[in-house]
């Protein structure tokens, strides 16, 4: 596999635009394309203050400004971003007739590269569906401010190269990203249960258990605090699927089927598997690691409340 080298941002606005950033401190090269080479133009400025901004506050690394006035490239058209790019980003607003759209003249101007679409929840097979090659093409899903959340989503459809996968999970990886595969489901993964967790928010809001911003403070403090650090499963067999279950119960109780346990929970708590304690649960986490597992949880705790005490509150209020 060849390290990718020349890129192409198609949609160099919000999203587009950090990406573009990332794989410009990544060494990558990086024509930007938009809906005119104006808007190419003016975001490619934007793009270099921005990060001059950011390299004064300590927030990109010493010289960021300079290789990213120099990586990155405003194109004059699609065509002329795409033609020697050999991964392409598409980042246009969230419309599958617009994506399809851009993503046919991107093949028309006879692009070689993977293409990836940065698409928060259409379903990948839908997009592909308007490609003639879809092999090389597959969602590649970056965060909310692209140069500062370490995530980010890789999602084949059905005939997608694994060559793909693993080169845009290589060059996430050189730009400091941690890539995850999953599958093409709606909303994937980060955005399923998102949506899951701001639904049930919502709901408590409208049945006046809380206010919206003590529903914020409870799960920024509790377990949205260490959901920074851990996943949920990683949390869930810390804490005991045992407890899990009977929690599970207690909601089952006051709101029927839709909080009942989940089957495969309920089966590893009849079959004595109940996490860290127990030696296996969803995680087999070696019981020779706990002491090591439970030092390293506190120390993260311990410097996550620290920092959060530096930063202070976030000005959401008055
Ligand atoms: N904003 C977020 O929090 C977020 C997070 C993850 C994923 N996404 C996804 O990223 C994609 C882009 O979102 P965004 O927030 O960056 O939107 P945005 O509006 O900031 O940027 C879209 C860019 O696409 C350009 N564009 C529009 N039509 C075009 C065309 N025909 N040809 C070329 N360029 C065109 C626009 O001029 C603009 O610069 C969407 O699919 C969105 O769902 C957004």
């Amino acid at each position: 596999m060849t390290e990718i080298r020349t890129a192409a941002v198609v949609g160099s606005g919000y999203m587009g635009g950090g990406i573009a950033q990332c794989l410009a401190l990544a060494g990558v090269d990086v024509a930007l394309a938009d809906v005119s080479a104006e808007v190419a133009t003016a975001n490619y400025e934007r793009l270099v203050a921005e990060a001059e901004a950011f390299e004064e506050q300590g927030l990109f690394p010493a010289g960021a400004t300079a290789t990213i006035r120099e990586r990155l490239i405003p194109a004059t058209s699609i065509q002329e971003a795409v033609a020697g790019a050999e991964y392409i980003q598409e980042a246009v607003p969230e419309d599958l007739t617009i994506k399809r759209d851009i993503l046919a003249r991107v093949e028309a101007a006879g692009a070689r590269g993977i293409i990836a679409t940065n698409t928060s929840a259409l379903p990948i097979k839908d997009i592909a569906d308007g490609l003639t090659d879809p092999s090389r093409f597959l969602g590649v899903h970056w965060m909310n401010p692209a140069p500062f959340v370490p995530g980010a989503e890789i999602i084949p459809h059905a005939t997608t190269t694994q060559e793909a996968i693993d080169a845009s999970s290589a060059l996430l990886a050189r730009a400091g990203k941690t890539p995850a595969v999953v599958s093409d489901t709606p909303g994937f993964v980060a955005n399923r249960l998102q949506f899951a967790l701001y639904k049930e928010a919502v709901r408590l809001v409208e049945e006046g258990v809380a206010t919206p911003s003590a529903i914020d403070d409870v799960v920024s403090t509790t377990f949205g605090f260490r959901l920074a650090l851990f996943g949920p499963f990683a949390i869930g067999d810390m804490a005991g699927l045992d407890i899990y279950k009977a929690s599970y119960d207690s909601l089952e109780a006051g709101y029927g089927e839709r909080l009942a346990a989940p089957r495969s929970l309920a089966e590893h708590v009849a079959d004595g598997e109940l996490g860290l304690k127990s030696g296996s649960g969803f995680l087999d986490i070696p019981a020779e690691r706990t002491a090591e597992l439970i030092a390293y949880r506190n120390r993260a705790y311990q410097r996550l409340s620290a920092l959060r005490a530096e930063l202070g509150p976030a000005p959401l209020g008055e």
